[in-house]
């Protein structure tokens, strides 16, 4: 083994780094260019030795400096190690509590290499967040050591733990049967955990997974086989480690497919698209396709930053350019010709929940699946499924650290492959759009069979068509407000202006609507979601017939509005916020909704017992203290002719 190691300063043996950067990785690449390497994550409670055996991995493979050392020994030798020199534990601990004082670290990565191998091992600390952090350091790993107490069998923990490698599709499970040296050695006892592990696997679908039998604490069967298990016969630890296959090598062997990051266009003799290689290789002559387009061309050359290749495989970052011009962008995804991945708009999905405000189904999200980042709403889970016990239970929606299955549909194509068979193409995350974090993390299973069978389609009289007919530009005028705010005695009196200068309008009143097209929905938040989805999307369709839309909605929530803004191309959309504050809305209290409200006879209402979320950022802002309903209505109106 050597003692390579990356440190950001003498006094930080082990780099921790709280996510994965790229940068970081190919610098320790760098250092170990020629070998391969593996990604593993390790399960198991402090209590099951999982401090102890990442010591060792590291200790043995010499990662710890000479100084580090001198201060562990010692320590051991305070709390007492049952006359062992070093507790391995004290190493790994140490770290974590240093973690404390900062900011919280979800999952640390730790690196350390062999002759042979190079490792990266996520070391996923907590218990509540046990699901959150497990996904996370998961999700990019080839193996997981899942560990058992040799005295404890196998656990409710041990179950979760697989049931989530599993399902983040990690093929190479090892049950490393641990404190072996606590149970004499007893091949009876190793015999009966595995015996029980294989039958919990099986009705799991773990297609096989490697036992051994080893004591981080003594040493056994981790570097080199013990003597005192001389019934067992398989590889030691760091050897199977050494010698497992990695997905990169497994993914070199599938078609070729490559998300384009970006378009390297330095001059204009120069047009590549450059990206990861998720699987294959690519040449230059190969015939490729571009997805969603379905364009087809040539490779011509394969660039990289020391020269062009003669081929490149599964892993490696390079620029491709091909013999035509044809189109492809950020979030195209290049692929083999003869065999290209699906393009779909609607899925069945298995969803592990990180944040920890719920699911709100009917939402707009943004989905981020590679390089593709388009907006997504989830419907209500099927089921929900306990990851101790593997229950299905049925589930309105997903709450922190919940895994479920749901329905997806996105408001464009994408283009996909099932995560069981291509983790690039298939894997995703969902980000929330007004906080930009990250609260949920997904697979896709398979495009559910309608969003295949429905196509556009083209007809000859377009949008265009419609405007210029009427000679004018189409927009969405989307007032917003209180109600009582005076968001349709506005509205009205935009209309009639607008009228009156020959444009063809149409006005939908909150009221109005809930009395045909929305009179099965209420007022609580899924309905008001939906209340505002289907008026988003008659507007946009009243927007295609090249009308000047008027809205008059609560829509109390700034996604809803911002799902509906995303709906219309550019420019079109004018948020209208009619800023009346709630003192003045319920003093005029127009309709006596807000009595009703107070005095408890109406439930969920805006302002009282129902959030608003004031516009951040309106075209158009009104503030009915200062301006009369008709000077409002110029205002209005000469911003978006004036803008037209
Ligand atoms: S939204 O929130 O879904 O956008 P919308 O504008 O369609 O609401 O409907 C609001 C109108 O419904 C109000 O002006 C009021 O007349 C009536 N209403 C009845 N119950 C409620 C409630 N609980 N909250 C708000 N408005 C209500």
């Amino acid at each position: 083994m050597t003692d390579q190691t990356i440190t950001k300063d003498k006094n930080e043996p082990v780099y921790v780094v709280d996510d994965l950067i790229a940068k970081d990785i190919d610098a320790y690449l760098d250092q170990h260019e020629h070998k391969t390497m593996l990604r593993f994550i390790t399960c198991g409670s402090v209590d099951d030795g999982k401090s102890t055996l990442i010591g060792r991995l590291l200790y043995d493979s010499k990662m710890i400096f000479e100084d580090q050392l001198d201060a562990l020994t010692s320590d051991s030798k305070k709390v007492g190690t049952q006359g062992q020199e070093i507790d391995f534990a004290l190493l790994v601990d140490g770290l974590a509590a240093e973690r404390e004082q900062g900011i919280t670290i979800d999952v640390a990565y730790r690196f350390f290499n062999t002759e042979k191998r190079k490792f990266i091992v996520a070391d996923c600390p907590g218990h509540e967040q046990y699901t959150r952090n497990m996904v996370t350091g998961a999700s990019a790993a080839d193996l997981a050591v899942i560990l058992i107490d040799a005295r404890k069998g196998v656990l409710v923990q041990t179950r979760r733990h697989s049931y989530l490698c599993h399902l983040i599709g990690i093929k190479n499970i090892v049950l490393a049967v641990n404190k072996m040296d606590l149970v004499d050695y007893s091949q009876d006892v190793f015999d009966k955990i595995v015996a029980d592990y294989t039958e919990f696997a099986e009705g799991i679908g773990i297609e096989s997974f490697t036992a051994m039998p080893i004591s981080g604490f003594k040493g056994d069967n981790i570097t080199t086989l013990s003597e005192n298990t001389p019934w067992y016969k398989g590889p030691t630890l760091v050897e199977h480690l050494e010698t497992v296959e990695v997905i990169s090598s497994v993914d070199a062997d599938k078609p070729f497919r490559m998300p384009v990051q970006w378009v390297n266009r330095p001059n204009l003799d120069f047009r590549g698209f450059s990206g990861l290689i998720a699987t294959g290789s690519v040449k230059p002559g190969d015939a490729i396709r571009v997805l969603p387009s379905g364009k087809t061309s040539k490779v011509s050359r394969v660039v990289t930053f020391d020269g062009d290749l003669d081929e490149a495989v599964a892993g490696q970052s390079v620029t491709v350019c091909f013999e035509d011009e044809i189109d492809c962008s950020r979030g195209s995804v290049i692929s083999v010709a003869d065999n290209p991945p699906q393009t779909a708009d609607q899925f069945e999905s298995t969803i592990v929940w990180m944040a920890d405000d719920a699911l709100v189904p009917g939402r707009a999200y943004w989905l981020k699946l590679g390089t593709q980042t388009v907006s997504a709403t989830i419907h209500a889970p099927k089921y929900t499924v306990n990851v101790n016990t593997m229950e299905h239970m049925a589930a309105k929606t997903l709450e922190l650290n919940e895994i479920g299955v749901a329905e997806i549909a996105t408001d464009k194509q994408i283009v996909f492959e099932p995560y069981a068979e291509n983790r690039a193409l298939g894997g995703f995350i969902l980000i929330d759009r007004m906080t930009n974090a990250t609260v949920a993390a997904g697979m896709l299973h398979f495009s559910l069979r309608r969003s295949q069978n429905v196509h556009w389609q083209a007809l000859d009289i377009g949008r265009k068509q419609h405007a210029d007919l009427k000679n004018q530009r189409p927009a969405v005028l989307w007032f917003t407000g209180l109600s009582g705010s005076g968001k349709s005695t506005i509205a009205n009196l935009v209309e009639k202006k607008l009228y009156r200068m020959n444009r063809h309008t149409f006005l939908l009143d909150g009221d109005n609507v809930r009395h045909g097209l929305n009179k099965d929905l209420g007022f609580t938040e899924a309905d008001r979601i939906e209340n505002i989805r289907r008026v988003g999307e008659v507007s946009k369709l009243l927007a295609d017939s090249g009308l000047i839309v008027i809205t008059a909605f609560i829509s109390p929530f700034q996604a809803d509005r911002e799902m509906v803004r995303s709906m219309l191309p550019e420019g079109e959309f004018f948020e209208v916020f009619i800023d009346t504050p709630l003192k003045v809305a319920e003093a005029r209290d127009v309709k006596g909704l807000y009595k009703k409200a107070r005095a408890g006879e109406l439930k969920n209402f805006t302002g009282i017992d129902s959030p608003y979320e004031a516009p951040r950022d309106p075209e158009i802002r009104i503030d009915t203290t200062k301006m009369s309903p008709d000077e409002a209505a110029e205002l209005i109106v000469n911003t978006l002719l004036g803008d037209a």
